[in-house]
């Protein structure tokens, strides 16, 4: 890649990001299902986009999206498709599921009533009286999407619910999810596709024997489990459980992989609080990104702009993160939920035949809510020594206060300038006249820093569904042109296997191997 392009990166290169924003000023802005990425403020010419595009299409990203929706083998190391936007496909619209697509959406069918029996009282409590609260249990993929479809849509949730979520070890996180809550009330929800986490077996181990306590052996009935390895929950439902009905079970689909799972019975909690209208509309919303990304041509699709614009801002420039700047309090948790989706699907080095992956691959990506960010890391990105492109997201809300909405829109583009436009000494020395010159050189803003503006107006669940099924199509065509296999995780395998090992050396039956180690776990295991 780099060979192909290296006249154009040494090009933009050598030129100021101001000039090559003006120069490309209308023809940078692309749209898709109410979405509108504007890629002007980024280090590009006419002919390096050209060359860009055009390596994108040599490199297969035409093919990639047709394997997907083909449910092609996507996920070679697992031998398996990847189905998650089949769980959001169309059933009066776009070509007609059969095998396991169709199985796949099919999925959605039983969590989906169940969610409506429990908001009509049609499935109650083992008393008979109504479910009042709901705890999520599940971590990673199987925490992070629900949570922020929540969070998303708090405003919107049914009052009738007190909707509570744990994912960590630490025990503090399930007391404080379950503090306050009546077992003969609650509604536990353990997510966990392959059934065998750490932390979501340890905090529904204890979330049963917290229902238990106070229903005996109607506590399964207040139990729902949803995972891809039903014969694993049923195992671990019968032992320690007193007797009663099974826990409810729901199908995660093997070819959904955990960081793609939202859109399944994962965010069954979703489907209870926010009911089936909103989850339909952040369907559709998906399904009319897929419809986008499966048949636009490659230099208008906005999933293969924004992941060639990765790779070039990566591979080519060299900038090894990314920061998102959610300007929606909406979207506070997508920074969190982008990170596990880009970068435990990128962040690898060996291709599938185990070669080395050929480019630098996955930026860190971080970031959080603004304007909130720019009373913390903006001094970071504006002034800093390691300049890093920006993604703005704005989302603006349908209904709340003008002054407010606006005064935030006028932040988020002011960023955005300065990032890029910077401040020069002679600005500052004729904007503040008389300044010390130490101060007024303090005032520099290198500037040159590029961003993204990722933009909707009307937000509601069909554009937050729309924008993650736009972050899942990217990612996956980022991990085509880095050569990677993006639906595997070998890399998180180890860390698990070797906190299997020191739990015996922190209750001190075993010796650590590594001498460091040892020495930590004999000062960590006194305060134990
Ligand atoms: O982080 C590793 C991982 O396997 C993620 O890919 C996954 O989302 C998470 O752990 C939880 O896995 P499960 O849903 O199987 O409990």
């Amino acid at each position: 890649m780099i060979d192909a392009l290296r006249d154009h990166i040494d090009r933009v290169k050598a030129q100021p990001l101001k000039a090559l924003a003006r120069a490309r000023l209308g023809q940078a802005a692309f749209s898709a299902a109410g979405w509108t990425a504007d890629l002007t403020r980024h280090r590009l010419d006419g002919r390096a986009d050209e060359a860009l595009v055009s390596w994108g299409g040599a490199q297969g990203i035409p093919g990639a999206i047709r394997a997907l929706f083909d449910g092609g083998t996507v996920n070679p190391s697992e031998n398996r498709p990847a189905l998650h936007w089949a769980l959001r496909a169309p059933t009066d619209a776009g070509p007609a599921l059969s095998g396991d697509p169709a199985a796949v959406r099919a999925s959605l069918d039983a969590p989906i009533a169940f969610a409506a029996a429990i908001r009509d009282g049609t499935v109650t409590a083992s008393d008979g009286a109504p479910f009042s609260a709901i705890v999520h249990i599940g971590i990673g993929g199987s925490d992070f999407g629900p949570r922020l479809i929540a969070d998303a849509f708090q405003a919107e949730a049914s009052t009738a619910f007190e909707l509570r979520f744990a994912a960590n070890l630490d025990p503090l996180d399930l007391d404080l999810a379950l503090r306050g809550l009546d077992p003969a009330r609650t509604l536990v929800i353990g997510v966990s596709k392959s059934f065998g986490t750490e932390e979501t077996l340890y905090n529904l181990g204890r979330a049963r024997a917290w229902l238990s306590g106070s229903l005996g052996e109607g506590a399964n009935h207040h139990l729902a489990l949803v995972t891809a390895n039903p014969e694993r929950a049923r195992a671990w439902a019968e032992t320690g459980a007193e007797g009663g009905s099974a826990p409810h079970l729901f199908d995660m689909p093997l070819s959904v992989g955990g960081r793609f799972s939202l859109w399944s019975a994962a965010s069954l909690a979703c489907f209870i609080t926010l009911g089936e209208e909103a989850i339909r509309r952040f369907l559709a919303g998906a399904a009319d990104m897929d419809a986008h990304v499966r048949t636009a041509p490659m230099d208008d699709n906005l999933a293969a702009r924004l992941a060639l614009l990765d790779v070039w801002n990566t591979s080519a420039l060299g900038f090894p993160m990314r920061v998102v700047l959610a300007y929606a309090r909406r979207l506070r948790f997508l920074p969190t939920y982008l990170q596990q989706l880009e970068m435990e699907s990128n962040g690898k080095s060996a291709r599938p035949d185990g070669t080395p992956a050929p480019l630098p691959t996955a930026p860190a990506v971080w970031g959080g809510e603004g304007s909130i960010g720019q009373h913390s890391y903006h001094q970071w990105l504006h002034q800093g020594t390691q300049p890093v492109p920006a993604e703005f997201i704005i989302a603006l809300d349908r209904g709340g206060d003008p002054e407010g909405k606006r005064a935030l829109m006028a932040h988020a583009l002011a960023q955005a300038e300065v990032l890029a436009n910077g401040r020069s000494l002679d600005e500052v020395r004729s904007e503040e006249p008389g300044l010390p010159d130490a101060v007024a050189r303090q005032k520099v803003h290198a500037g040159g820093r590029p961003s993204t503006i990722l933009s909707c107006d009307a937000f509601d669940a069909a554009k937050l569904g729309a924008l993650i099924a736009l972050y899942e199509h990217r990612t996956y065509l980022a991990g085509v042109l880095w050569g990677l296999n993006s639906f595997d995780q070998w890399g998180v395998e180890r860390g698990k296997t070797m906190a299997a090992r020191l739990q015996p050396v922190l209750t001190g039956t075993s010796e650590a191997e590594d001498p460091i180690t040892a020495a930590l776990a004999d000062r960590l295991r006194k305060g134990l």
